[in-house]
């Protein structure tokens, strides 16, 4: 089974429950850090255009890529009602290709975690590095360790159009404390009018890093000017209260 697949069901829970321009604080802080920006800027884990689609309706030069078809597909749909296009990859944080070198890489939603191994997280940061030009800048979340700890597994539910509602049952599975990650089975469900239409299973697993633990992979990397700041507000350092954690980070 493939980890954090984000196929048919969960794209479109994806889609339901968070859509374009949906803000966590993150639309409005990344459309501030980018301000002035006229260089090409890219978005690993685009996913369905959450944040893409804001940038680019704020006149910058935004690319994305994703592992996943089906939120690409979600992704190309909504730029096409807004008659905006730009180049989606389909590709991992391990093998998406630059076209140019990049002034800006944004990694919003704590996407990073989802490389569940430590050497995953670093060949992506080191991708990143040389993917940008020097003096571009690299901007990204992490979720918090005890939001990803903390979590709470169970049943959700959303209702989907027309008729439809689907339901995600969430299992813990395993907490790796020296790998640092958590791992949980996804079963979603699509039922119509109480009759099972359709049922996905992923498994969905988050690295945790340290806030040192991720500055000094980033200062050995090459990257030096890091600012880390929590709760969306630049500069401010980070707290316990703090629902999200930002670096940015410049290559030297
Ligand atoms: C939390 S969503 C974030 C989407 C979007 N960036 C946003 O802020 O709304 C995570 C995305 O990461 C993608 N993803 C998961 N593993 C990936 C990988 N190894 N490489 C690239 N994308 C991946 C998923 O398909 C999904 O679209």
């Amino acid at each position: 089974m493939m980890n954090n697949r984000y196929g048919k069901l969960a794209s479109l829970v994806y889609h339901l429950d968070k859509p374009i321009g949906r803000s966590f604080g993150d639309v409005e802080y990344y459309l501030a850090r980018l301000q002035g920006i006229s260089g090409p800027i890219l978005e690993p884990a685009v996913g369905t255009g959450r944040i893409l689609i804001p940038l680019l309706q704020a006149g910058l030069d935004v690319s994305g890529f994703d592992l996943s078809q089906e939120m690409l597909d979600y992704c190309q749909r909504e730029l096409g009602l807004r008659s905006l296009k730009t180049r989606l990859e389909l590709a991992g944080f391990g093998d998406f290709k630059a076209e140019r070198p990049l002034e800006v890489i944004v990694v919003p939603a704590g996407s990073f975690q989802l490389l569940d191994s430590f050497e995953q997280g670093i060949a992506a940061l080191r991708r990143f590095h040389a993917s940008l030009k020097t003096g571009g800048r690299l901007l990204l979340d992490l979720d918090p360790v005890a939001a990803i700890l903390n979590v709470r597994p169970g049943l959700r539910t959303w209702s989907a159009p027309p008729h439809g509602l689907i339901t995600l049952n969430a299992s813990a599975l395993e907490k790796d404390y020296c790998a640092q990650v958590t791992r949980e089975m996804h079963r979603y469900e699509l039922w119509e009018q109480g009759v099972l239409l359709e049922t996905q299973l992923e498994q969905f697993s988050l690295r945790w890093w340290g806030v040192e633990e991720l500055r000094m992979a980033l200062e050995q990397l090459g990257f030096g000017e890091i600012v880390i700041s929590g709760g969306y507000q630049y500069g401010k350092p980070p707290q316990d209260t703090d629902g999200i954690i930002s670096f940015e980070a410049r290559k030297l």
